[in-house]
This record gives structure tokens, C-alpha cells and sequence, in this order.
């Protein structure tokens, strides 16, 4: 979970391109990802889990669904966990194959299931009882057998912000771990659903391995029983590895981890949880999202005006909350970079953008380098949960997307006109 972000001579590069160029030919707001991180991230899962016999990394799309992204992870071999109609049709729309989805949610529809069952997905990840016998008739109606596996609720703290823990027995996520063994029974009646697996995700941006070894050390006694008496081939471990969301430029130096020992990287992640499932006998399923695309993208965005009020200082920029939520919704912290570095001296300023919200901020009482109208700032670590986020609210249109890859740019997504945003509206 390193990135290929970094200045040289004085300016911010994603790759070997400038990234005030990219401004300049793609305008701003601008996403911009850098396709060799997430490569390089994927590649690193793939290696430090690679002492299990079988596995399949599924790649969870609401992280970013960018259909450039998800021909990138369909080509370097990855499946996909997809939770809802829209983004099995996203994968499938970008060359992955269904076979290697794993449909989760906890309210699917029945069309949802209906296209999830012609098209063939791996298993339906099922949330609650009611989700299971809808699969059952709607399987019955197309004559079809339904691949199941119930996602338990191992009620395991996550140790992360309250907006994000899912493995919790209060939590909506998942069927109680006691209810499992039993719910696996009465399935075992119905004739058109199969069990294949098993499931949990106990959270997002978990920042240590504890939570996760907690959850598997609760699980591996119920997983034996499923295997031995209802025959199922895989266990599904979630995703949730946490990013350091701090630094995010020292993260492009080789040494930046060493100087973090207490944050979580994969490679970690993979040497405490391997050894626990390794000789289950089973497929593993991993599905990240953040770990991969997370420090891939950053929000490059430019500096509108700068306000004095009172003891305040506004920066204000051109992005908004509608284009990046994360900071007002979960009190995220993401670093923010003038992209060409000055000498100035720091101030403390709150960063915030155009939307009539007096959350729409990026961040507040920051200590930055003085920055003038006109100059960008990047906001780092934006690529998971950025984009497939924004909204449309105050009528803003959606930015631009670029991919860089070495000293190459494409534009992966156009920045949204005003007919996109009154597309289907009638009066
Ligand atoms: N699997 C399931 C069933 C999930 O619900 C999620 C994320 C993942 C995998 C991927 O988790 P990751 O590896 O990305 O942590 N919008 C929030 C995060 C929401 C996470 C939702 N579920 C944020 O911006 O922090």
C-alpha cells in the first residue's frame, strides 16, 4: 500500500506526469489515479496470500466502480464483490466474468437476484433469512439452484469509526453467529438454493490486525462444521484493511512503513491471517477495496479565494463535499498538498469548498503552506470512496477522471455537463 505520487523538482507527479499539466489539459475538479498502485497493490495481496493453496481476491467495486478500474482488475485476475444490480452490470460492462462475483448487500431485490441469478454470480452473499427463501423461489421460477453463503455477524468489535463497523451484533450486517449452524439446516430443505460458503467483513479502514484475527479465531469452530456437514467450498474473509491516511507523501519513499510500525499494511494483514485459514481445506475469498485503490487517486483541485474573517482564514477551492464526502461524513482526515511547492510560510486554515453546507470542508484548522487564488492543492488518499461517492448536489456536475500510467494520461471518465445532470427529467 505504497503510491506512485511524489514531487519532483518542486512539483506533484502521479507517475512521471506533472500533475499541474493534468490540471491544465483536464481542467478542475479532477480525479487522478495512478494505474501502477493499484497494480502494485494488487500484486502485493496476490504475493503475501499466496501460502494458501486456492484463493480469489474480489475486488469490492463500491470502493470505485470507474469502469477503467475494473478492467484493470479484471485483467490482473481479480473477481469482484459487487452489492447491487448496477455494479454486477458495471463488471460485466468492463470484461469481468460473474463466475467470480460474490453478490452481497443486505437488500437485494428480487430483480437483483433474478439478474444475478441468469448471469451466473459466484454466490449470493445472504444478509437475512427472508433474503434466503426470496433466493429459493426466484431460483424456483427460473429453474435454477441458487449458490449460497450467509454472511455471519461474528459481533467483533472493528476498533473503527462507528459510521463503518458492520461486525457488530448491533450493526444491520449479517445473520447472529448462533442462528447459523441452524439457518444452514432449514436451507438444507429448500431445492433450489446449494450452500457454497461462508462469509464475514467486520468493517472498513481497520487499522490493526487484532480485530480481524479476533473474528477468524471466532469463526474457524462454525467454518469446520459447515465444511464437514453442509459441504461448502469457500470461506469469504471480507475486506476492511485499513490506509494510513497521514503523510500520504512520505508513503511514496520506501522507508515510510518502517516509520509507522503500528499501522496495518497487507503485508502484515496477510502474515497474521494466513496461517489461521491456510489449512481449512478451503477456497479463501479476500474482498479489499480501500487497500487497493485508496492511495491510488488524489483530488486535484484549485484555489477559488482566500477569506479573512475574524481570526479565520478560508481557504476556498473549487471541489466540494458533493465531490469528495469522506471528510464531513466521517470526520476523515485526508492530507491536502499545494501541488507546486512554494517557499511560504505555514498559517492554519480550514479548507472548504462551494456547496451551501457549512460541513462542505476538506479540513479545518489545518497548518498548511500559505497558498494564492489561482494555485492547486491535491487532496490525497482519495481514490476509494471518493468518486463513488460525489453526488450531484447543487446541481455541481461529477469531475473529470484521468488513469496516469508512467509518462501516459488518458481521461477515463469526462467530467459531467449540464444535459448529464437534467438527463430524464421532464416538466
Ligand atoms: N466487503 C464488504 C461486504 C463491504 O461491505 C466492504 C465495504 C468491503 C468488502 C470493502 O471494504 P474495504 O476493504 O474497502 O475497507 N464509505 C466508507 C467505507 C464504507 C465501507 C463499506 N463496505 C469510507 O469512505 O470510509
Amino acid at each position: 500500500m505504497s503510491h506512485r505520487f511524489g514531487f519532483s523538482k518542486g512539483c506533484l507527479h502521479a507517475e512521471e506526469v506533472s500533475v499541474s499539466e493534468l490540471a491544465s489539459k483536464y481542467g478542475t475538479p479532477l480525479y487522478v489515479y495512478s494505474e501502477n498502485t493499484i497494480r502494485n497493490n494488487y500484486s502485493s495481496l496476490a504475493k503475501n496470500i499466496s501460502a494458501i493453496d486456492d484463493t480469489m481476491i474480489c475486488y469490492a467495486v463500491k470502493a470505485n466502480g470507474l469502469l477503467a478500474i475494473l478492467k484493470l482488475m479484471a485483467e490482473l485476475g481479480s473477481g469482484f464483490d459487487v452489492t447491487s444490480a448496477g455494479e454486477l452490470q458495471r463488471v460485466l460492462k468492463a470484461g469481468g466474468r460473474a463466475e467470480r462475483c460474490t453478490f452481497v448487500g443486505v437488500g437485494k431485490t428480487r430483480e437483483e437476484i433474478e439478474l444475478g441469478l441468469r448471469r451466473g454470480v459466484y454466490t449470493f452473499n445472504v444478509e437475512s433469512e427472508d433474503e434466503l427463501w426470496l433466493i429459493n423461489d426466484v431460483a424456483a421460477s427460473l429453474r435454477k439452484i441458487a449458490p449460497f453463503s450467509v454472511r455471519v455477524n461474528p459481533d467483533v468489535d472493528a476498533k473503527t469509526h462507528k459510521k463503518i463497523t458492520t461486525g457488530k451484533a448491533e450493526n444491520k450486517f449479517g445473520i447472529n453467529y448462533e442462528r447459523v449452524l441452524d439457518l444452514y439446516k432449514k436451507a438444507a430443505s429448500y431445492k433450489n438454493i446449494r450452500p457454497r460458503g461462508v462469509q464475514i467483513h467486520i468493517g472498513s479502514q481497520i487499522t490493526e490486525t487484532g480485530p480481524f484475527v479476533a473474528a477468524l479465531q471466532k469463526m474457524i469452530p462454525l467454518v469446520l462444521q459447515l465444511r464437514d456437514h453442509h459441504k461448502i467450498e469457500f470461506f469469504d474473509i471480507g475486506g476492511g484493511v485499513g490506509i494510513s491516511y497521514r503523510d500520504a507523501l512520505a508513503s511514496s519513499s520506501t522507508s515510510w512503513w518502517g516509520k509507522n510500525t503500528q499501522h496495518i499494511t497487507l503485508q502484515k494483514y496477510a502474515l497474521e491471517v494466513t496461517p489461521l485459514v491456510k489449512d481449512l481445506g478451503l477456497k479463501i475469498l479476500f474482498e479489499p477495496g480501500r487497500s487497493i485503490v485508496g492511495q491510488a487517486g488524489i483530488l486535484v483541485t484549485q484555489v477559488l479565494y482566500i477569506k479573512h474573517a475574524g481570526r479565520k482564514v478560508y481557504t476556498i477551492v473549487d471541489a466540494g463535499m458533493n465531490d469528495l464526502i469522506r471528510p464531513t461524513l466521517y470526520e476523515a482526515y485526508h492530507e491536502i498538498v499545494p501541488v507546486k511547492k512554494q517557499n511560504r510560510k505555514t498559517h492554519v486554515t480550514d479548507v472548504v469548498g462551494p456547496v451551501c453546507e457549512s460541513g462542505d470542508y476538506f479540513a479545518q484548522g489545518r497548518q498548511m503552506p500559505e497558498v494564492r487564488a489561482g494555485e492547486l492543492l491535491a487532496v490525497m488518499s482519495a481514490g476509494a470512496y471518493g468518486s463513488s461517492m460525489a453526488s450531484n448536489y447543487n446541481a455541481r456536475p461529477r469531475p473529470a477522471e484521468v488513469f496516469v500510467a508512467g509518462s501516459s494520461h488518458r481521461l477515463v471518465r469526462k467530467r459531467e455537463s449540464f444535459s448529464d445532470l437534467v438527463r430524464g427529467e421532464t416538466f
